[in-house]
């Protein structure tokens, strides 16, 4: 093969008069009346390659190249003559007349090109995932990844993290999801979980004295993949000893400010902090976008002194609340639209959506503006609406009036173009709340993690058997939120066996259980645990801030689709009888998958 002497990137000017040595993939091909001009592309850049018929031997050859072709050329460059140069194209200002040609891979027809990737649906370019990982959009999302990673695990190093490695193959970690397992051959019946997180390791990790622990680090969650979750994900773990809550969120701002810096050349301002009962109150979400307005405001006293059923019985009702937003400029919505969005908001488990206009001399009308006389100047006034906005109502408990209004706000800021193009809102979400009922099973769910401390002043209401008292329990946990998405989540962790296996019961975790499936922690715990604490980012969700995505599957090489399947792999996929064996697994599948006798099993 001919040696390479430079990137398809590299060539300029000062190079005009060299004979040099290129290698890529033929990105495209013309025939200028026999003149036949290839643009060569390698992961550097593309450069103009140029045979003429003089040189008989390589003309042949080029004459006959095709899209995806694998080659490389020996040829001089020359400067491109007459107003021929191309400013978009970093190589633009030379080409290369190429003598030499060798074919080193024909490609077949390929189903298509990198530049018609982004016309093609998405399942073909997964399947061909290589041919679509050639475009340089997707090349740059890796870069950036590669950089966020480098930067990242710099930045620790110089803190003092120690980067230390935990399994992949061990046992239940509760963040909440469902475990991936993995059945032993060797212990018959049992199974390794794939880690949910490493928090239980970083942990044992502080017990053992490490002090500060970093891991860029592969997690897994058996839970349905969306447009920012994947069941496959990176986080960028750490834990810290002998530290406060205010410790770690300013070890993490100065993470996030490094990477913005480098990456973006944007500034972090120092990160305003919201508690959880305010970010739900105002914004309706524990992730709230704070880069437009259209907050929930609360109107029960003046819903109560209408005449409207939907907010009469809402009100009777225990825990029953009217709040509503204001939508500006929302008064010019059609009644289909605004019809559509009481169908919307049942998606969210609310049983509608009362809507009002706020019309000419700033008198309500339309929706329902007849039930609202009574109260109009004071609900203007309050709801701070102008003439041509609209407002938006929901009367249910406070679940779902903030579900489906912190739901809306985001909605219909997406919908009607009031997210500016680089604006960054950062926000600091403290004081969660530890736990939290859990109506369907009538027991307490942690709302971020077991291992979360709560809040001192609040330990004494866990063991009063109060459910209100238990549930206005603060917690030591804290999320990093950006543009309304969350980028990270820790607390300060409990250290000490008692509160733990206190924790543990109201979880509804007996001692027997506890033995067995946190026996290791709690004995930990015992042998001397530090006070410690820590938070894992997202590295995907950050990526995909960085270079302007919403869809997580453009940030990783080899992501799975909806149903969480690797499209390129085929995978999950069936596997043989004495794999099966091996693992002492007998299949029983629902009626409609069971495979025809003989055909191989799916695990
Ligand atoms: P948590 O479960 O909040 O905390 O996860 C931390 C961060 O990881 C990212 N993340 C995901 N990204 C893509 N796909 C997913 N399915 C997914 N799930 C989570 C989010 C999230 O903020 N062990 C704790 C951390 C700690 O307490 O230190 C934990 O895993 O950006
Ligand atoms: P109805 O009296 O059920 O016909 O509802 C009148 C209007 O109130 C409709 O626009 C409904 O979408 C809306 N609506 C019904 N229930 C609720 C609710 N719980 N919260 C807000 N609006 C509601």
């Amino acid at each position: 093969m001919l040696k390479r002497t430079h990137n398809c990137g590299a060539l300029r000017s000062e190079h005009v008069g060299k004979t040099v040595s290129l290698a890529g993939w033929v990105n495209s091909y013309r025939d200028h009346g026999g003149v036949i001009f290839i643009d060569l592309r390698d992961r550097e850049g593309v450069t103009q390659i140029v045979f003429h018929p003089e040189n008989k031997e390589a003309h042949g050859l080029a004459d006959k190249l095709r899209n995806e072709d694998v080659i490389a050329i020996e040829g001089n460059c020359v400067a491109r003559e007459g107003g021929m140069a191309n400013p978009r194209l970093a190589t633009g200002q030379i080409e290369v007349q190429a003598h030499k040609l060798e074919i080193l891979n024909k490609a077949v027809t390929p189903p298509f090109t990198p530049d018609e990737a982004e016309k093609v649906g998405e399942d073909t370019r997964l399947t061909y995932r290589y041919i679509d990982l050639r475009r340089p959009r997707m090349q740059q999302i890796l870069r950036t990844r590669h950089r966020v990673t480098k930067i990242m695990r710099d930045y620790f190093d110089q803190q003092g993290f120690l980067e230390i490695e935990t399994p992949f193959l061990c046992k239940s970690t509760p963040e909440g999801a469902r475990d991936f397992l993995v059945p032993s051959r060797l212990q018959p019946g049992c199974f390794y979980a794939l880690p949910q997180s490493p928090q239980l390791f970083k942990q044992i990790l502080m017990v053992a004295g490490y002090e500060k622990y970093l891991q860029i680090v592969r997690c897994f969650r058996d839970e349905d993949p969306r447009a920012d979750r994947q069941a496959e994900f990176t986080q960028i773990d750490l834990e810290m000893s002998f530290i406060d809550q205010d410790e770690i969120m300013t070890v993490v701002e100065g993470c996030i400010r490094r990477v913005w810096k480098e990456v973006l050349n944007i500034d972090v301002p120092p990160i305003r902090r919201m508690t959880y009962a305010e970010a739900v109150d105002r914004y309706g979400s524990d992730r709230p976008d704070l880069r437009f307005g259209m907050e929930l405001v609360n109107i029960g006293d003046l819903a109560g002194k209408t005449d409207f059923g939907v907010f009469k019985s809402v009100l009777a009702a225990p825990g029953g609340m009217v709040k509503a937003i204001t939508v500006p400029g929302g008064g010019a919505m059609t009644r289909k639209e605004t019809d559509a969005l009481a169908e919307w908001a049942k998606t969210f488990g609310a049983k509608g959506m009362a809507v009002t206009k706020v019309g000419a001399g700033g008198a309500l009308d339309t929706g329902v503006a007849k039930f609202l006389t009574a109260i109009a100047g004071d609900l203007i006034a309050r709801m701070n609406a102008k003439e041509g906005d609209l407002i938006c109502f929901a009367a249910d408990n406070h679940k779902v009036v903030h579900r489906v209004l912190g739901e809306l706000r985001v909605k219909l800021a997406k919908e009607r173009g009031m997210l500016k193009e680089g604006d960054w809102q950062w926000l600091w979400v403290v004081d969660f709340p530890a736990l939290e009922w859990n109506t369907d099973e009538k027991r307490w769910d942690s709302l971020h993690h077991p291992f979360t401390a709560p809040n001192d002043e609040d330990l004494h209401k866990l063991s009063s058997g109060d459910q209100a008292a238990i549930s206005s329990v603060r917690s030591k946990a804290y999320d990093i939120v950006c543009n309304g998405s969350e980028l990270g989540g820790g607390s300060v962790r409990i250290h000490r066996p008692d509160t733990q296996q206190l924790i543990f019961k109201l979880l509804g975790i007996d001692e027997e259980s506890q033995k067995k499936k946190f026996g290791f922690l709690l004995d930990a715990l015992k042998f001397g645990a530090p006070p410690h604490g820590g938070l894992a980012l997202g590295l995907d969700r950050i990526i995909m801030h960085l270079v302007g995505t919403t869809n997580i599957r453009d940030v990783i090489a080899f992501p799975k689709t909806q149903n969480g399947a690797d499209l390129m792999l085929d995978a999950p996929s069936e596997v043989d009888e004495k794999q099966l064996r091996d693992l002492h697994i007998r299949l029983q599948l629902p009626q409609k998958d069971k495979p025809a006798p003989g055909t191989p099993a799916t695990v």
